[in-house]
């Protein structure tokens, strides 16, 4: 595994941490319950890839800025959401996420649901704040993060996992759906980050880092599915064999998972070809794009 991804990674998951300490409400203010339930939700674990992202994407562009907490601890308190509803016994039913009992096992499901519901809104509360960014830019950023989450981001892919369990998909559908359920949020951390660093849509670099968010979201969610199957528990943190267990659509059940892993290194192949206008500032994406699909959790 590289060493610049893995010190990268410690170094953005250590800054984020503190800005999401400072943004979740503290378990003093009521509703107690529901605070502790958040707070449990998002610290305290987690590899941190997406807010890495947004710092590695901002650096490609040139840019390093405190502003960049508040889009990084955004999108984790959105992940962290869709992790606590991933769970939930409507849907995965999982009771372990990141080496720790689920959130709904922990504070029941009631507070689980409303832990998530308020997570999402307070990502959004967030980044809708005074950062000094162009109202343009900022509006963006808001745009870009809520179709991230909507029906054709993450709760669209998770409506068609839902719907496919115990089925066969198509090729053409599975990766559909892992576009939606975890592509989207990945792209969108990516351009996030050049959004902040002041990277205008309009702009061949931010096609480029598009490109590259698209191409790693997908390769991240197709190597997800292989740590199901060859991962171990007490590394993943989450239940090995809980997607066969449960006759979850996934590469490896329709493709096998030799070829699951050579389509998620094409796809990582992708990605760093869509940085080869960048220079030597682009590493840090480069040496996360190979973590994605060598990783083993
Ligand atoms: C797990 O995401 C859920 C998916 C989108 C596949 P991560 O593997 O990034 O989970 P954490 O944040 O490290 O726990
Ligand atoms: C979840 O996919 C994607 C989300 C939107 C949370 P999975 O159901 O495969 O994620 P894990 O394996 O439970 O982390
Ligand atoms: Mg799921
Ligand atoms: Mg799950
Ligand atoms: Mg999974």
């Amino acid at each position: 595994m590289s060493a610049p991804a893995l010190d990268f990674l410690a170094h953005a998951a250590a800054r984020v941490e503190s800005a999401l300490g400072r943004a979740l409400p503290d378990t003093d203010r009521s509703p107690p319950t529901l605070h502790a339930a958040m707070r449990y939700g998002v610290l305290g674990g987690g590899k941190r890839l997406r807010p890495a992202l947004v710092y590695a994407a901002a650096a490609a562009v040139g840019v390093d800025s405190s502003a960049l907490d508040t889009p990084a601890a955004a999108v984790e308190i959105i992940h962290a959401y869709s992790l606590i509803h991933d769970d939930l016994p409507a849907m995965d039913d999982d009771a372990l996420r990141r080496g720790q009992p689920t959130c709904h096992i922990a504070f029941g499901e009631a507070e689980a649901i409303l832990a998530g519901d308020a997570l999402q809104a307070l990502a959004f509360e967030l980044l809708a704040g005074e950062h000094g960014w162009p109202a343009r830019a900022q509006l963006a950023m808001l745009r870009l993060l809520a179709r991230a989450c909507g029906s054709h981001g993450m709760a669209g892919g998770q409506a068609i996992d839902l719907a496919a369990v115990g089925q066969t998909l198509t090729l053409e559908e599975l990766e559909r759906m892992h576009r939606y359920k975890t592509g989207e949020l990945i792209r969108a951390s990516v351009l996030l980050g050049a959004l902040a660093s002041g990277c205008e849509e309009s702009t061949a670099e931010y096609a480029a880092l598009n490109r590259y968010g698209e191409e790693l979201g997908f390769a991240f969610q197709i190597h997800d599915d292989v740590l199901d199957v060859l991962g171990d528990t007490a590394v993943i943190g989450k239940p090995q064999g809980s997607d066969h267990a449960r006759g979850k659509p996934t590469y490896p059940a329709l493709i096998g998972v030799p070829e699951s892993q050579r389509l998620a290194r094409l796809h990582r192949d992708h990605a760093i070809a869509a940085l080869a206008g960048f220079d030597a500032r682009a590493d840090l994406l480069r040496a996360l794009a190979s973590y994605v699909v060598e990783r083993e959790s």
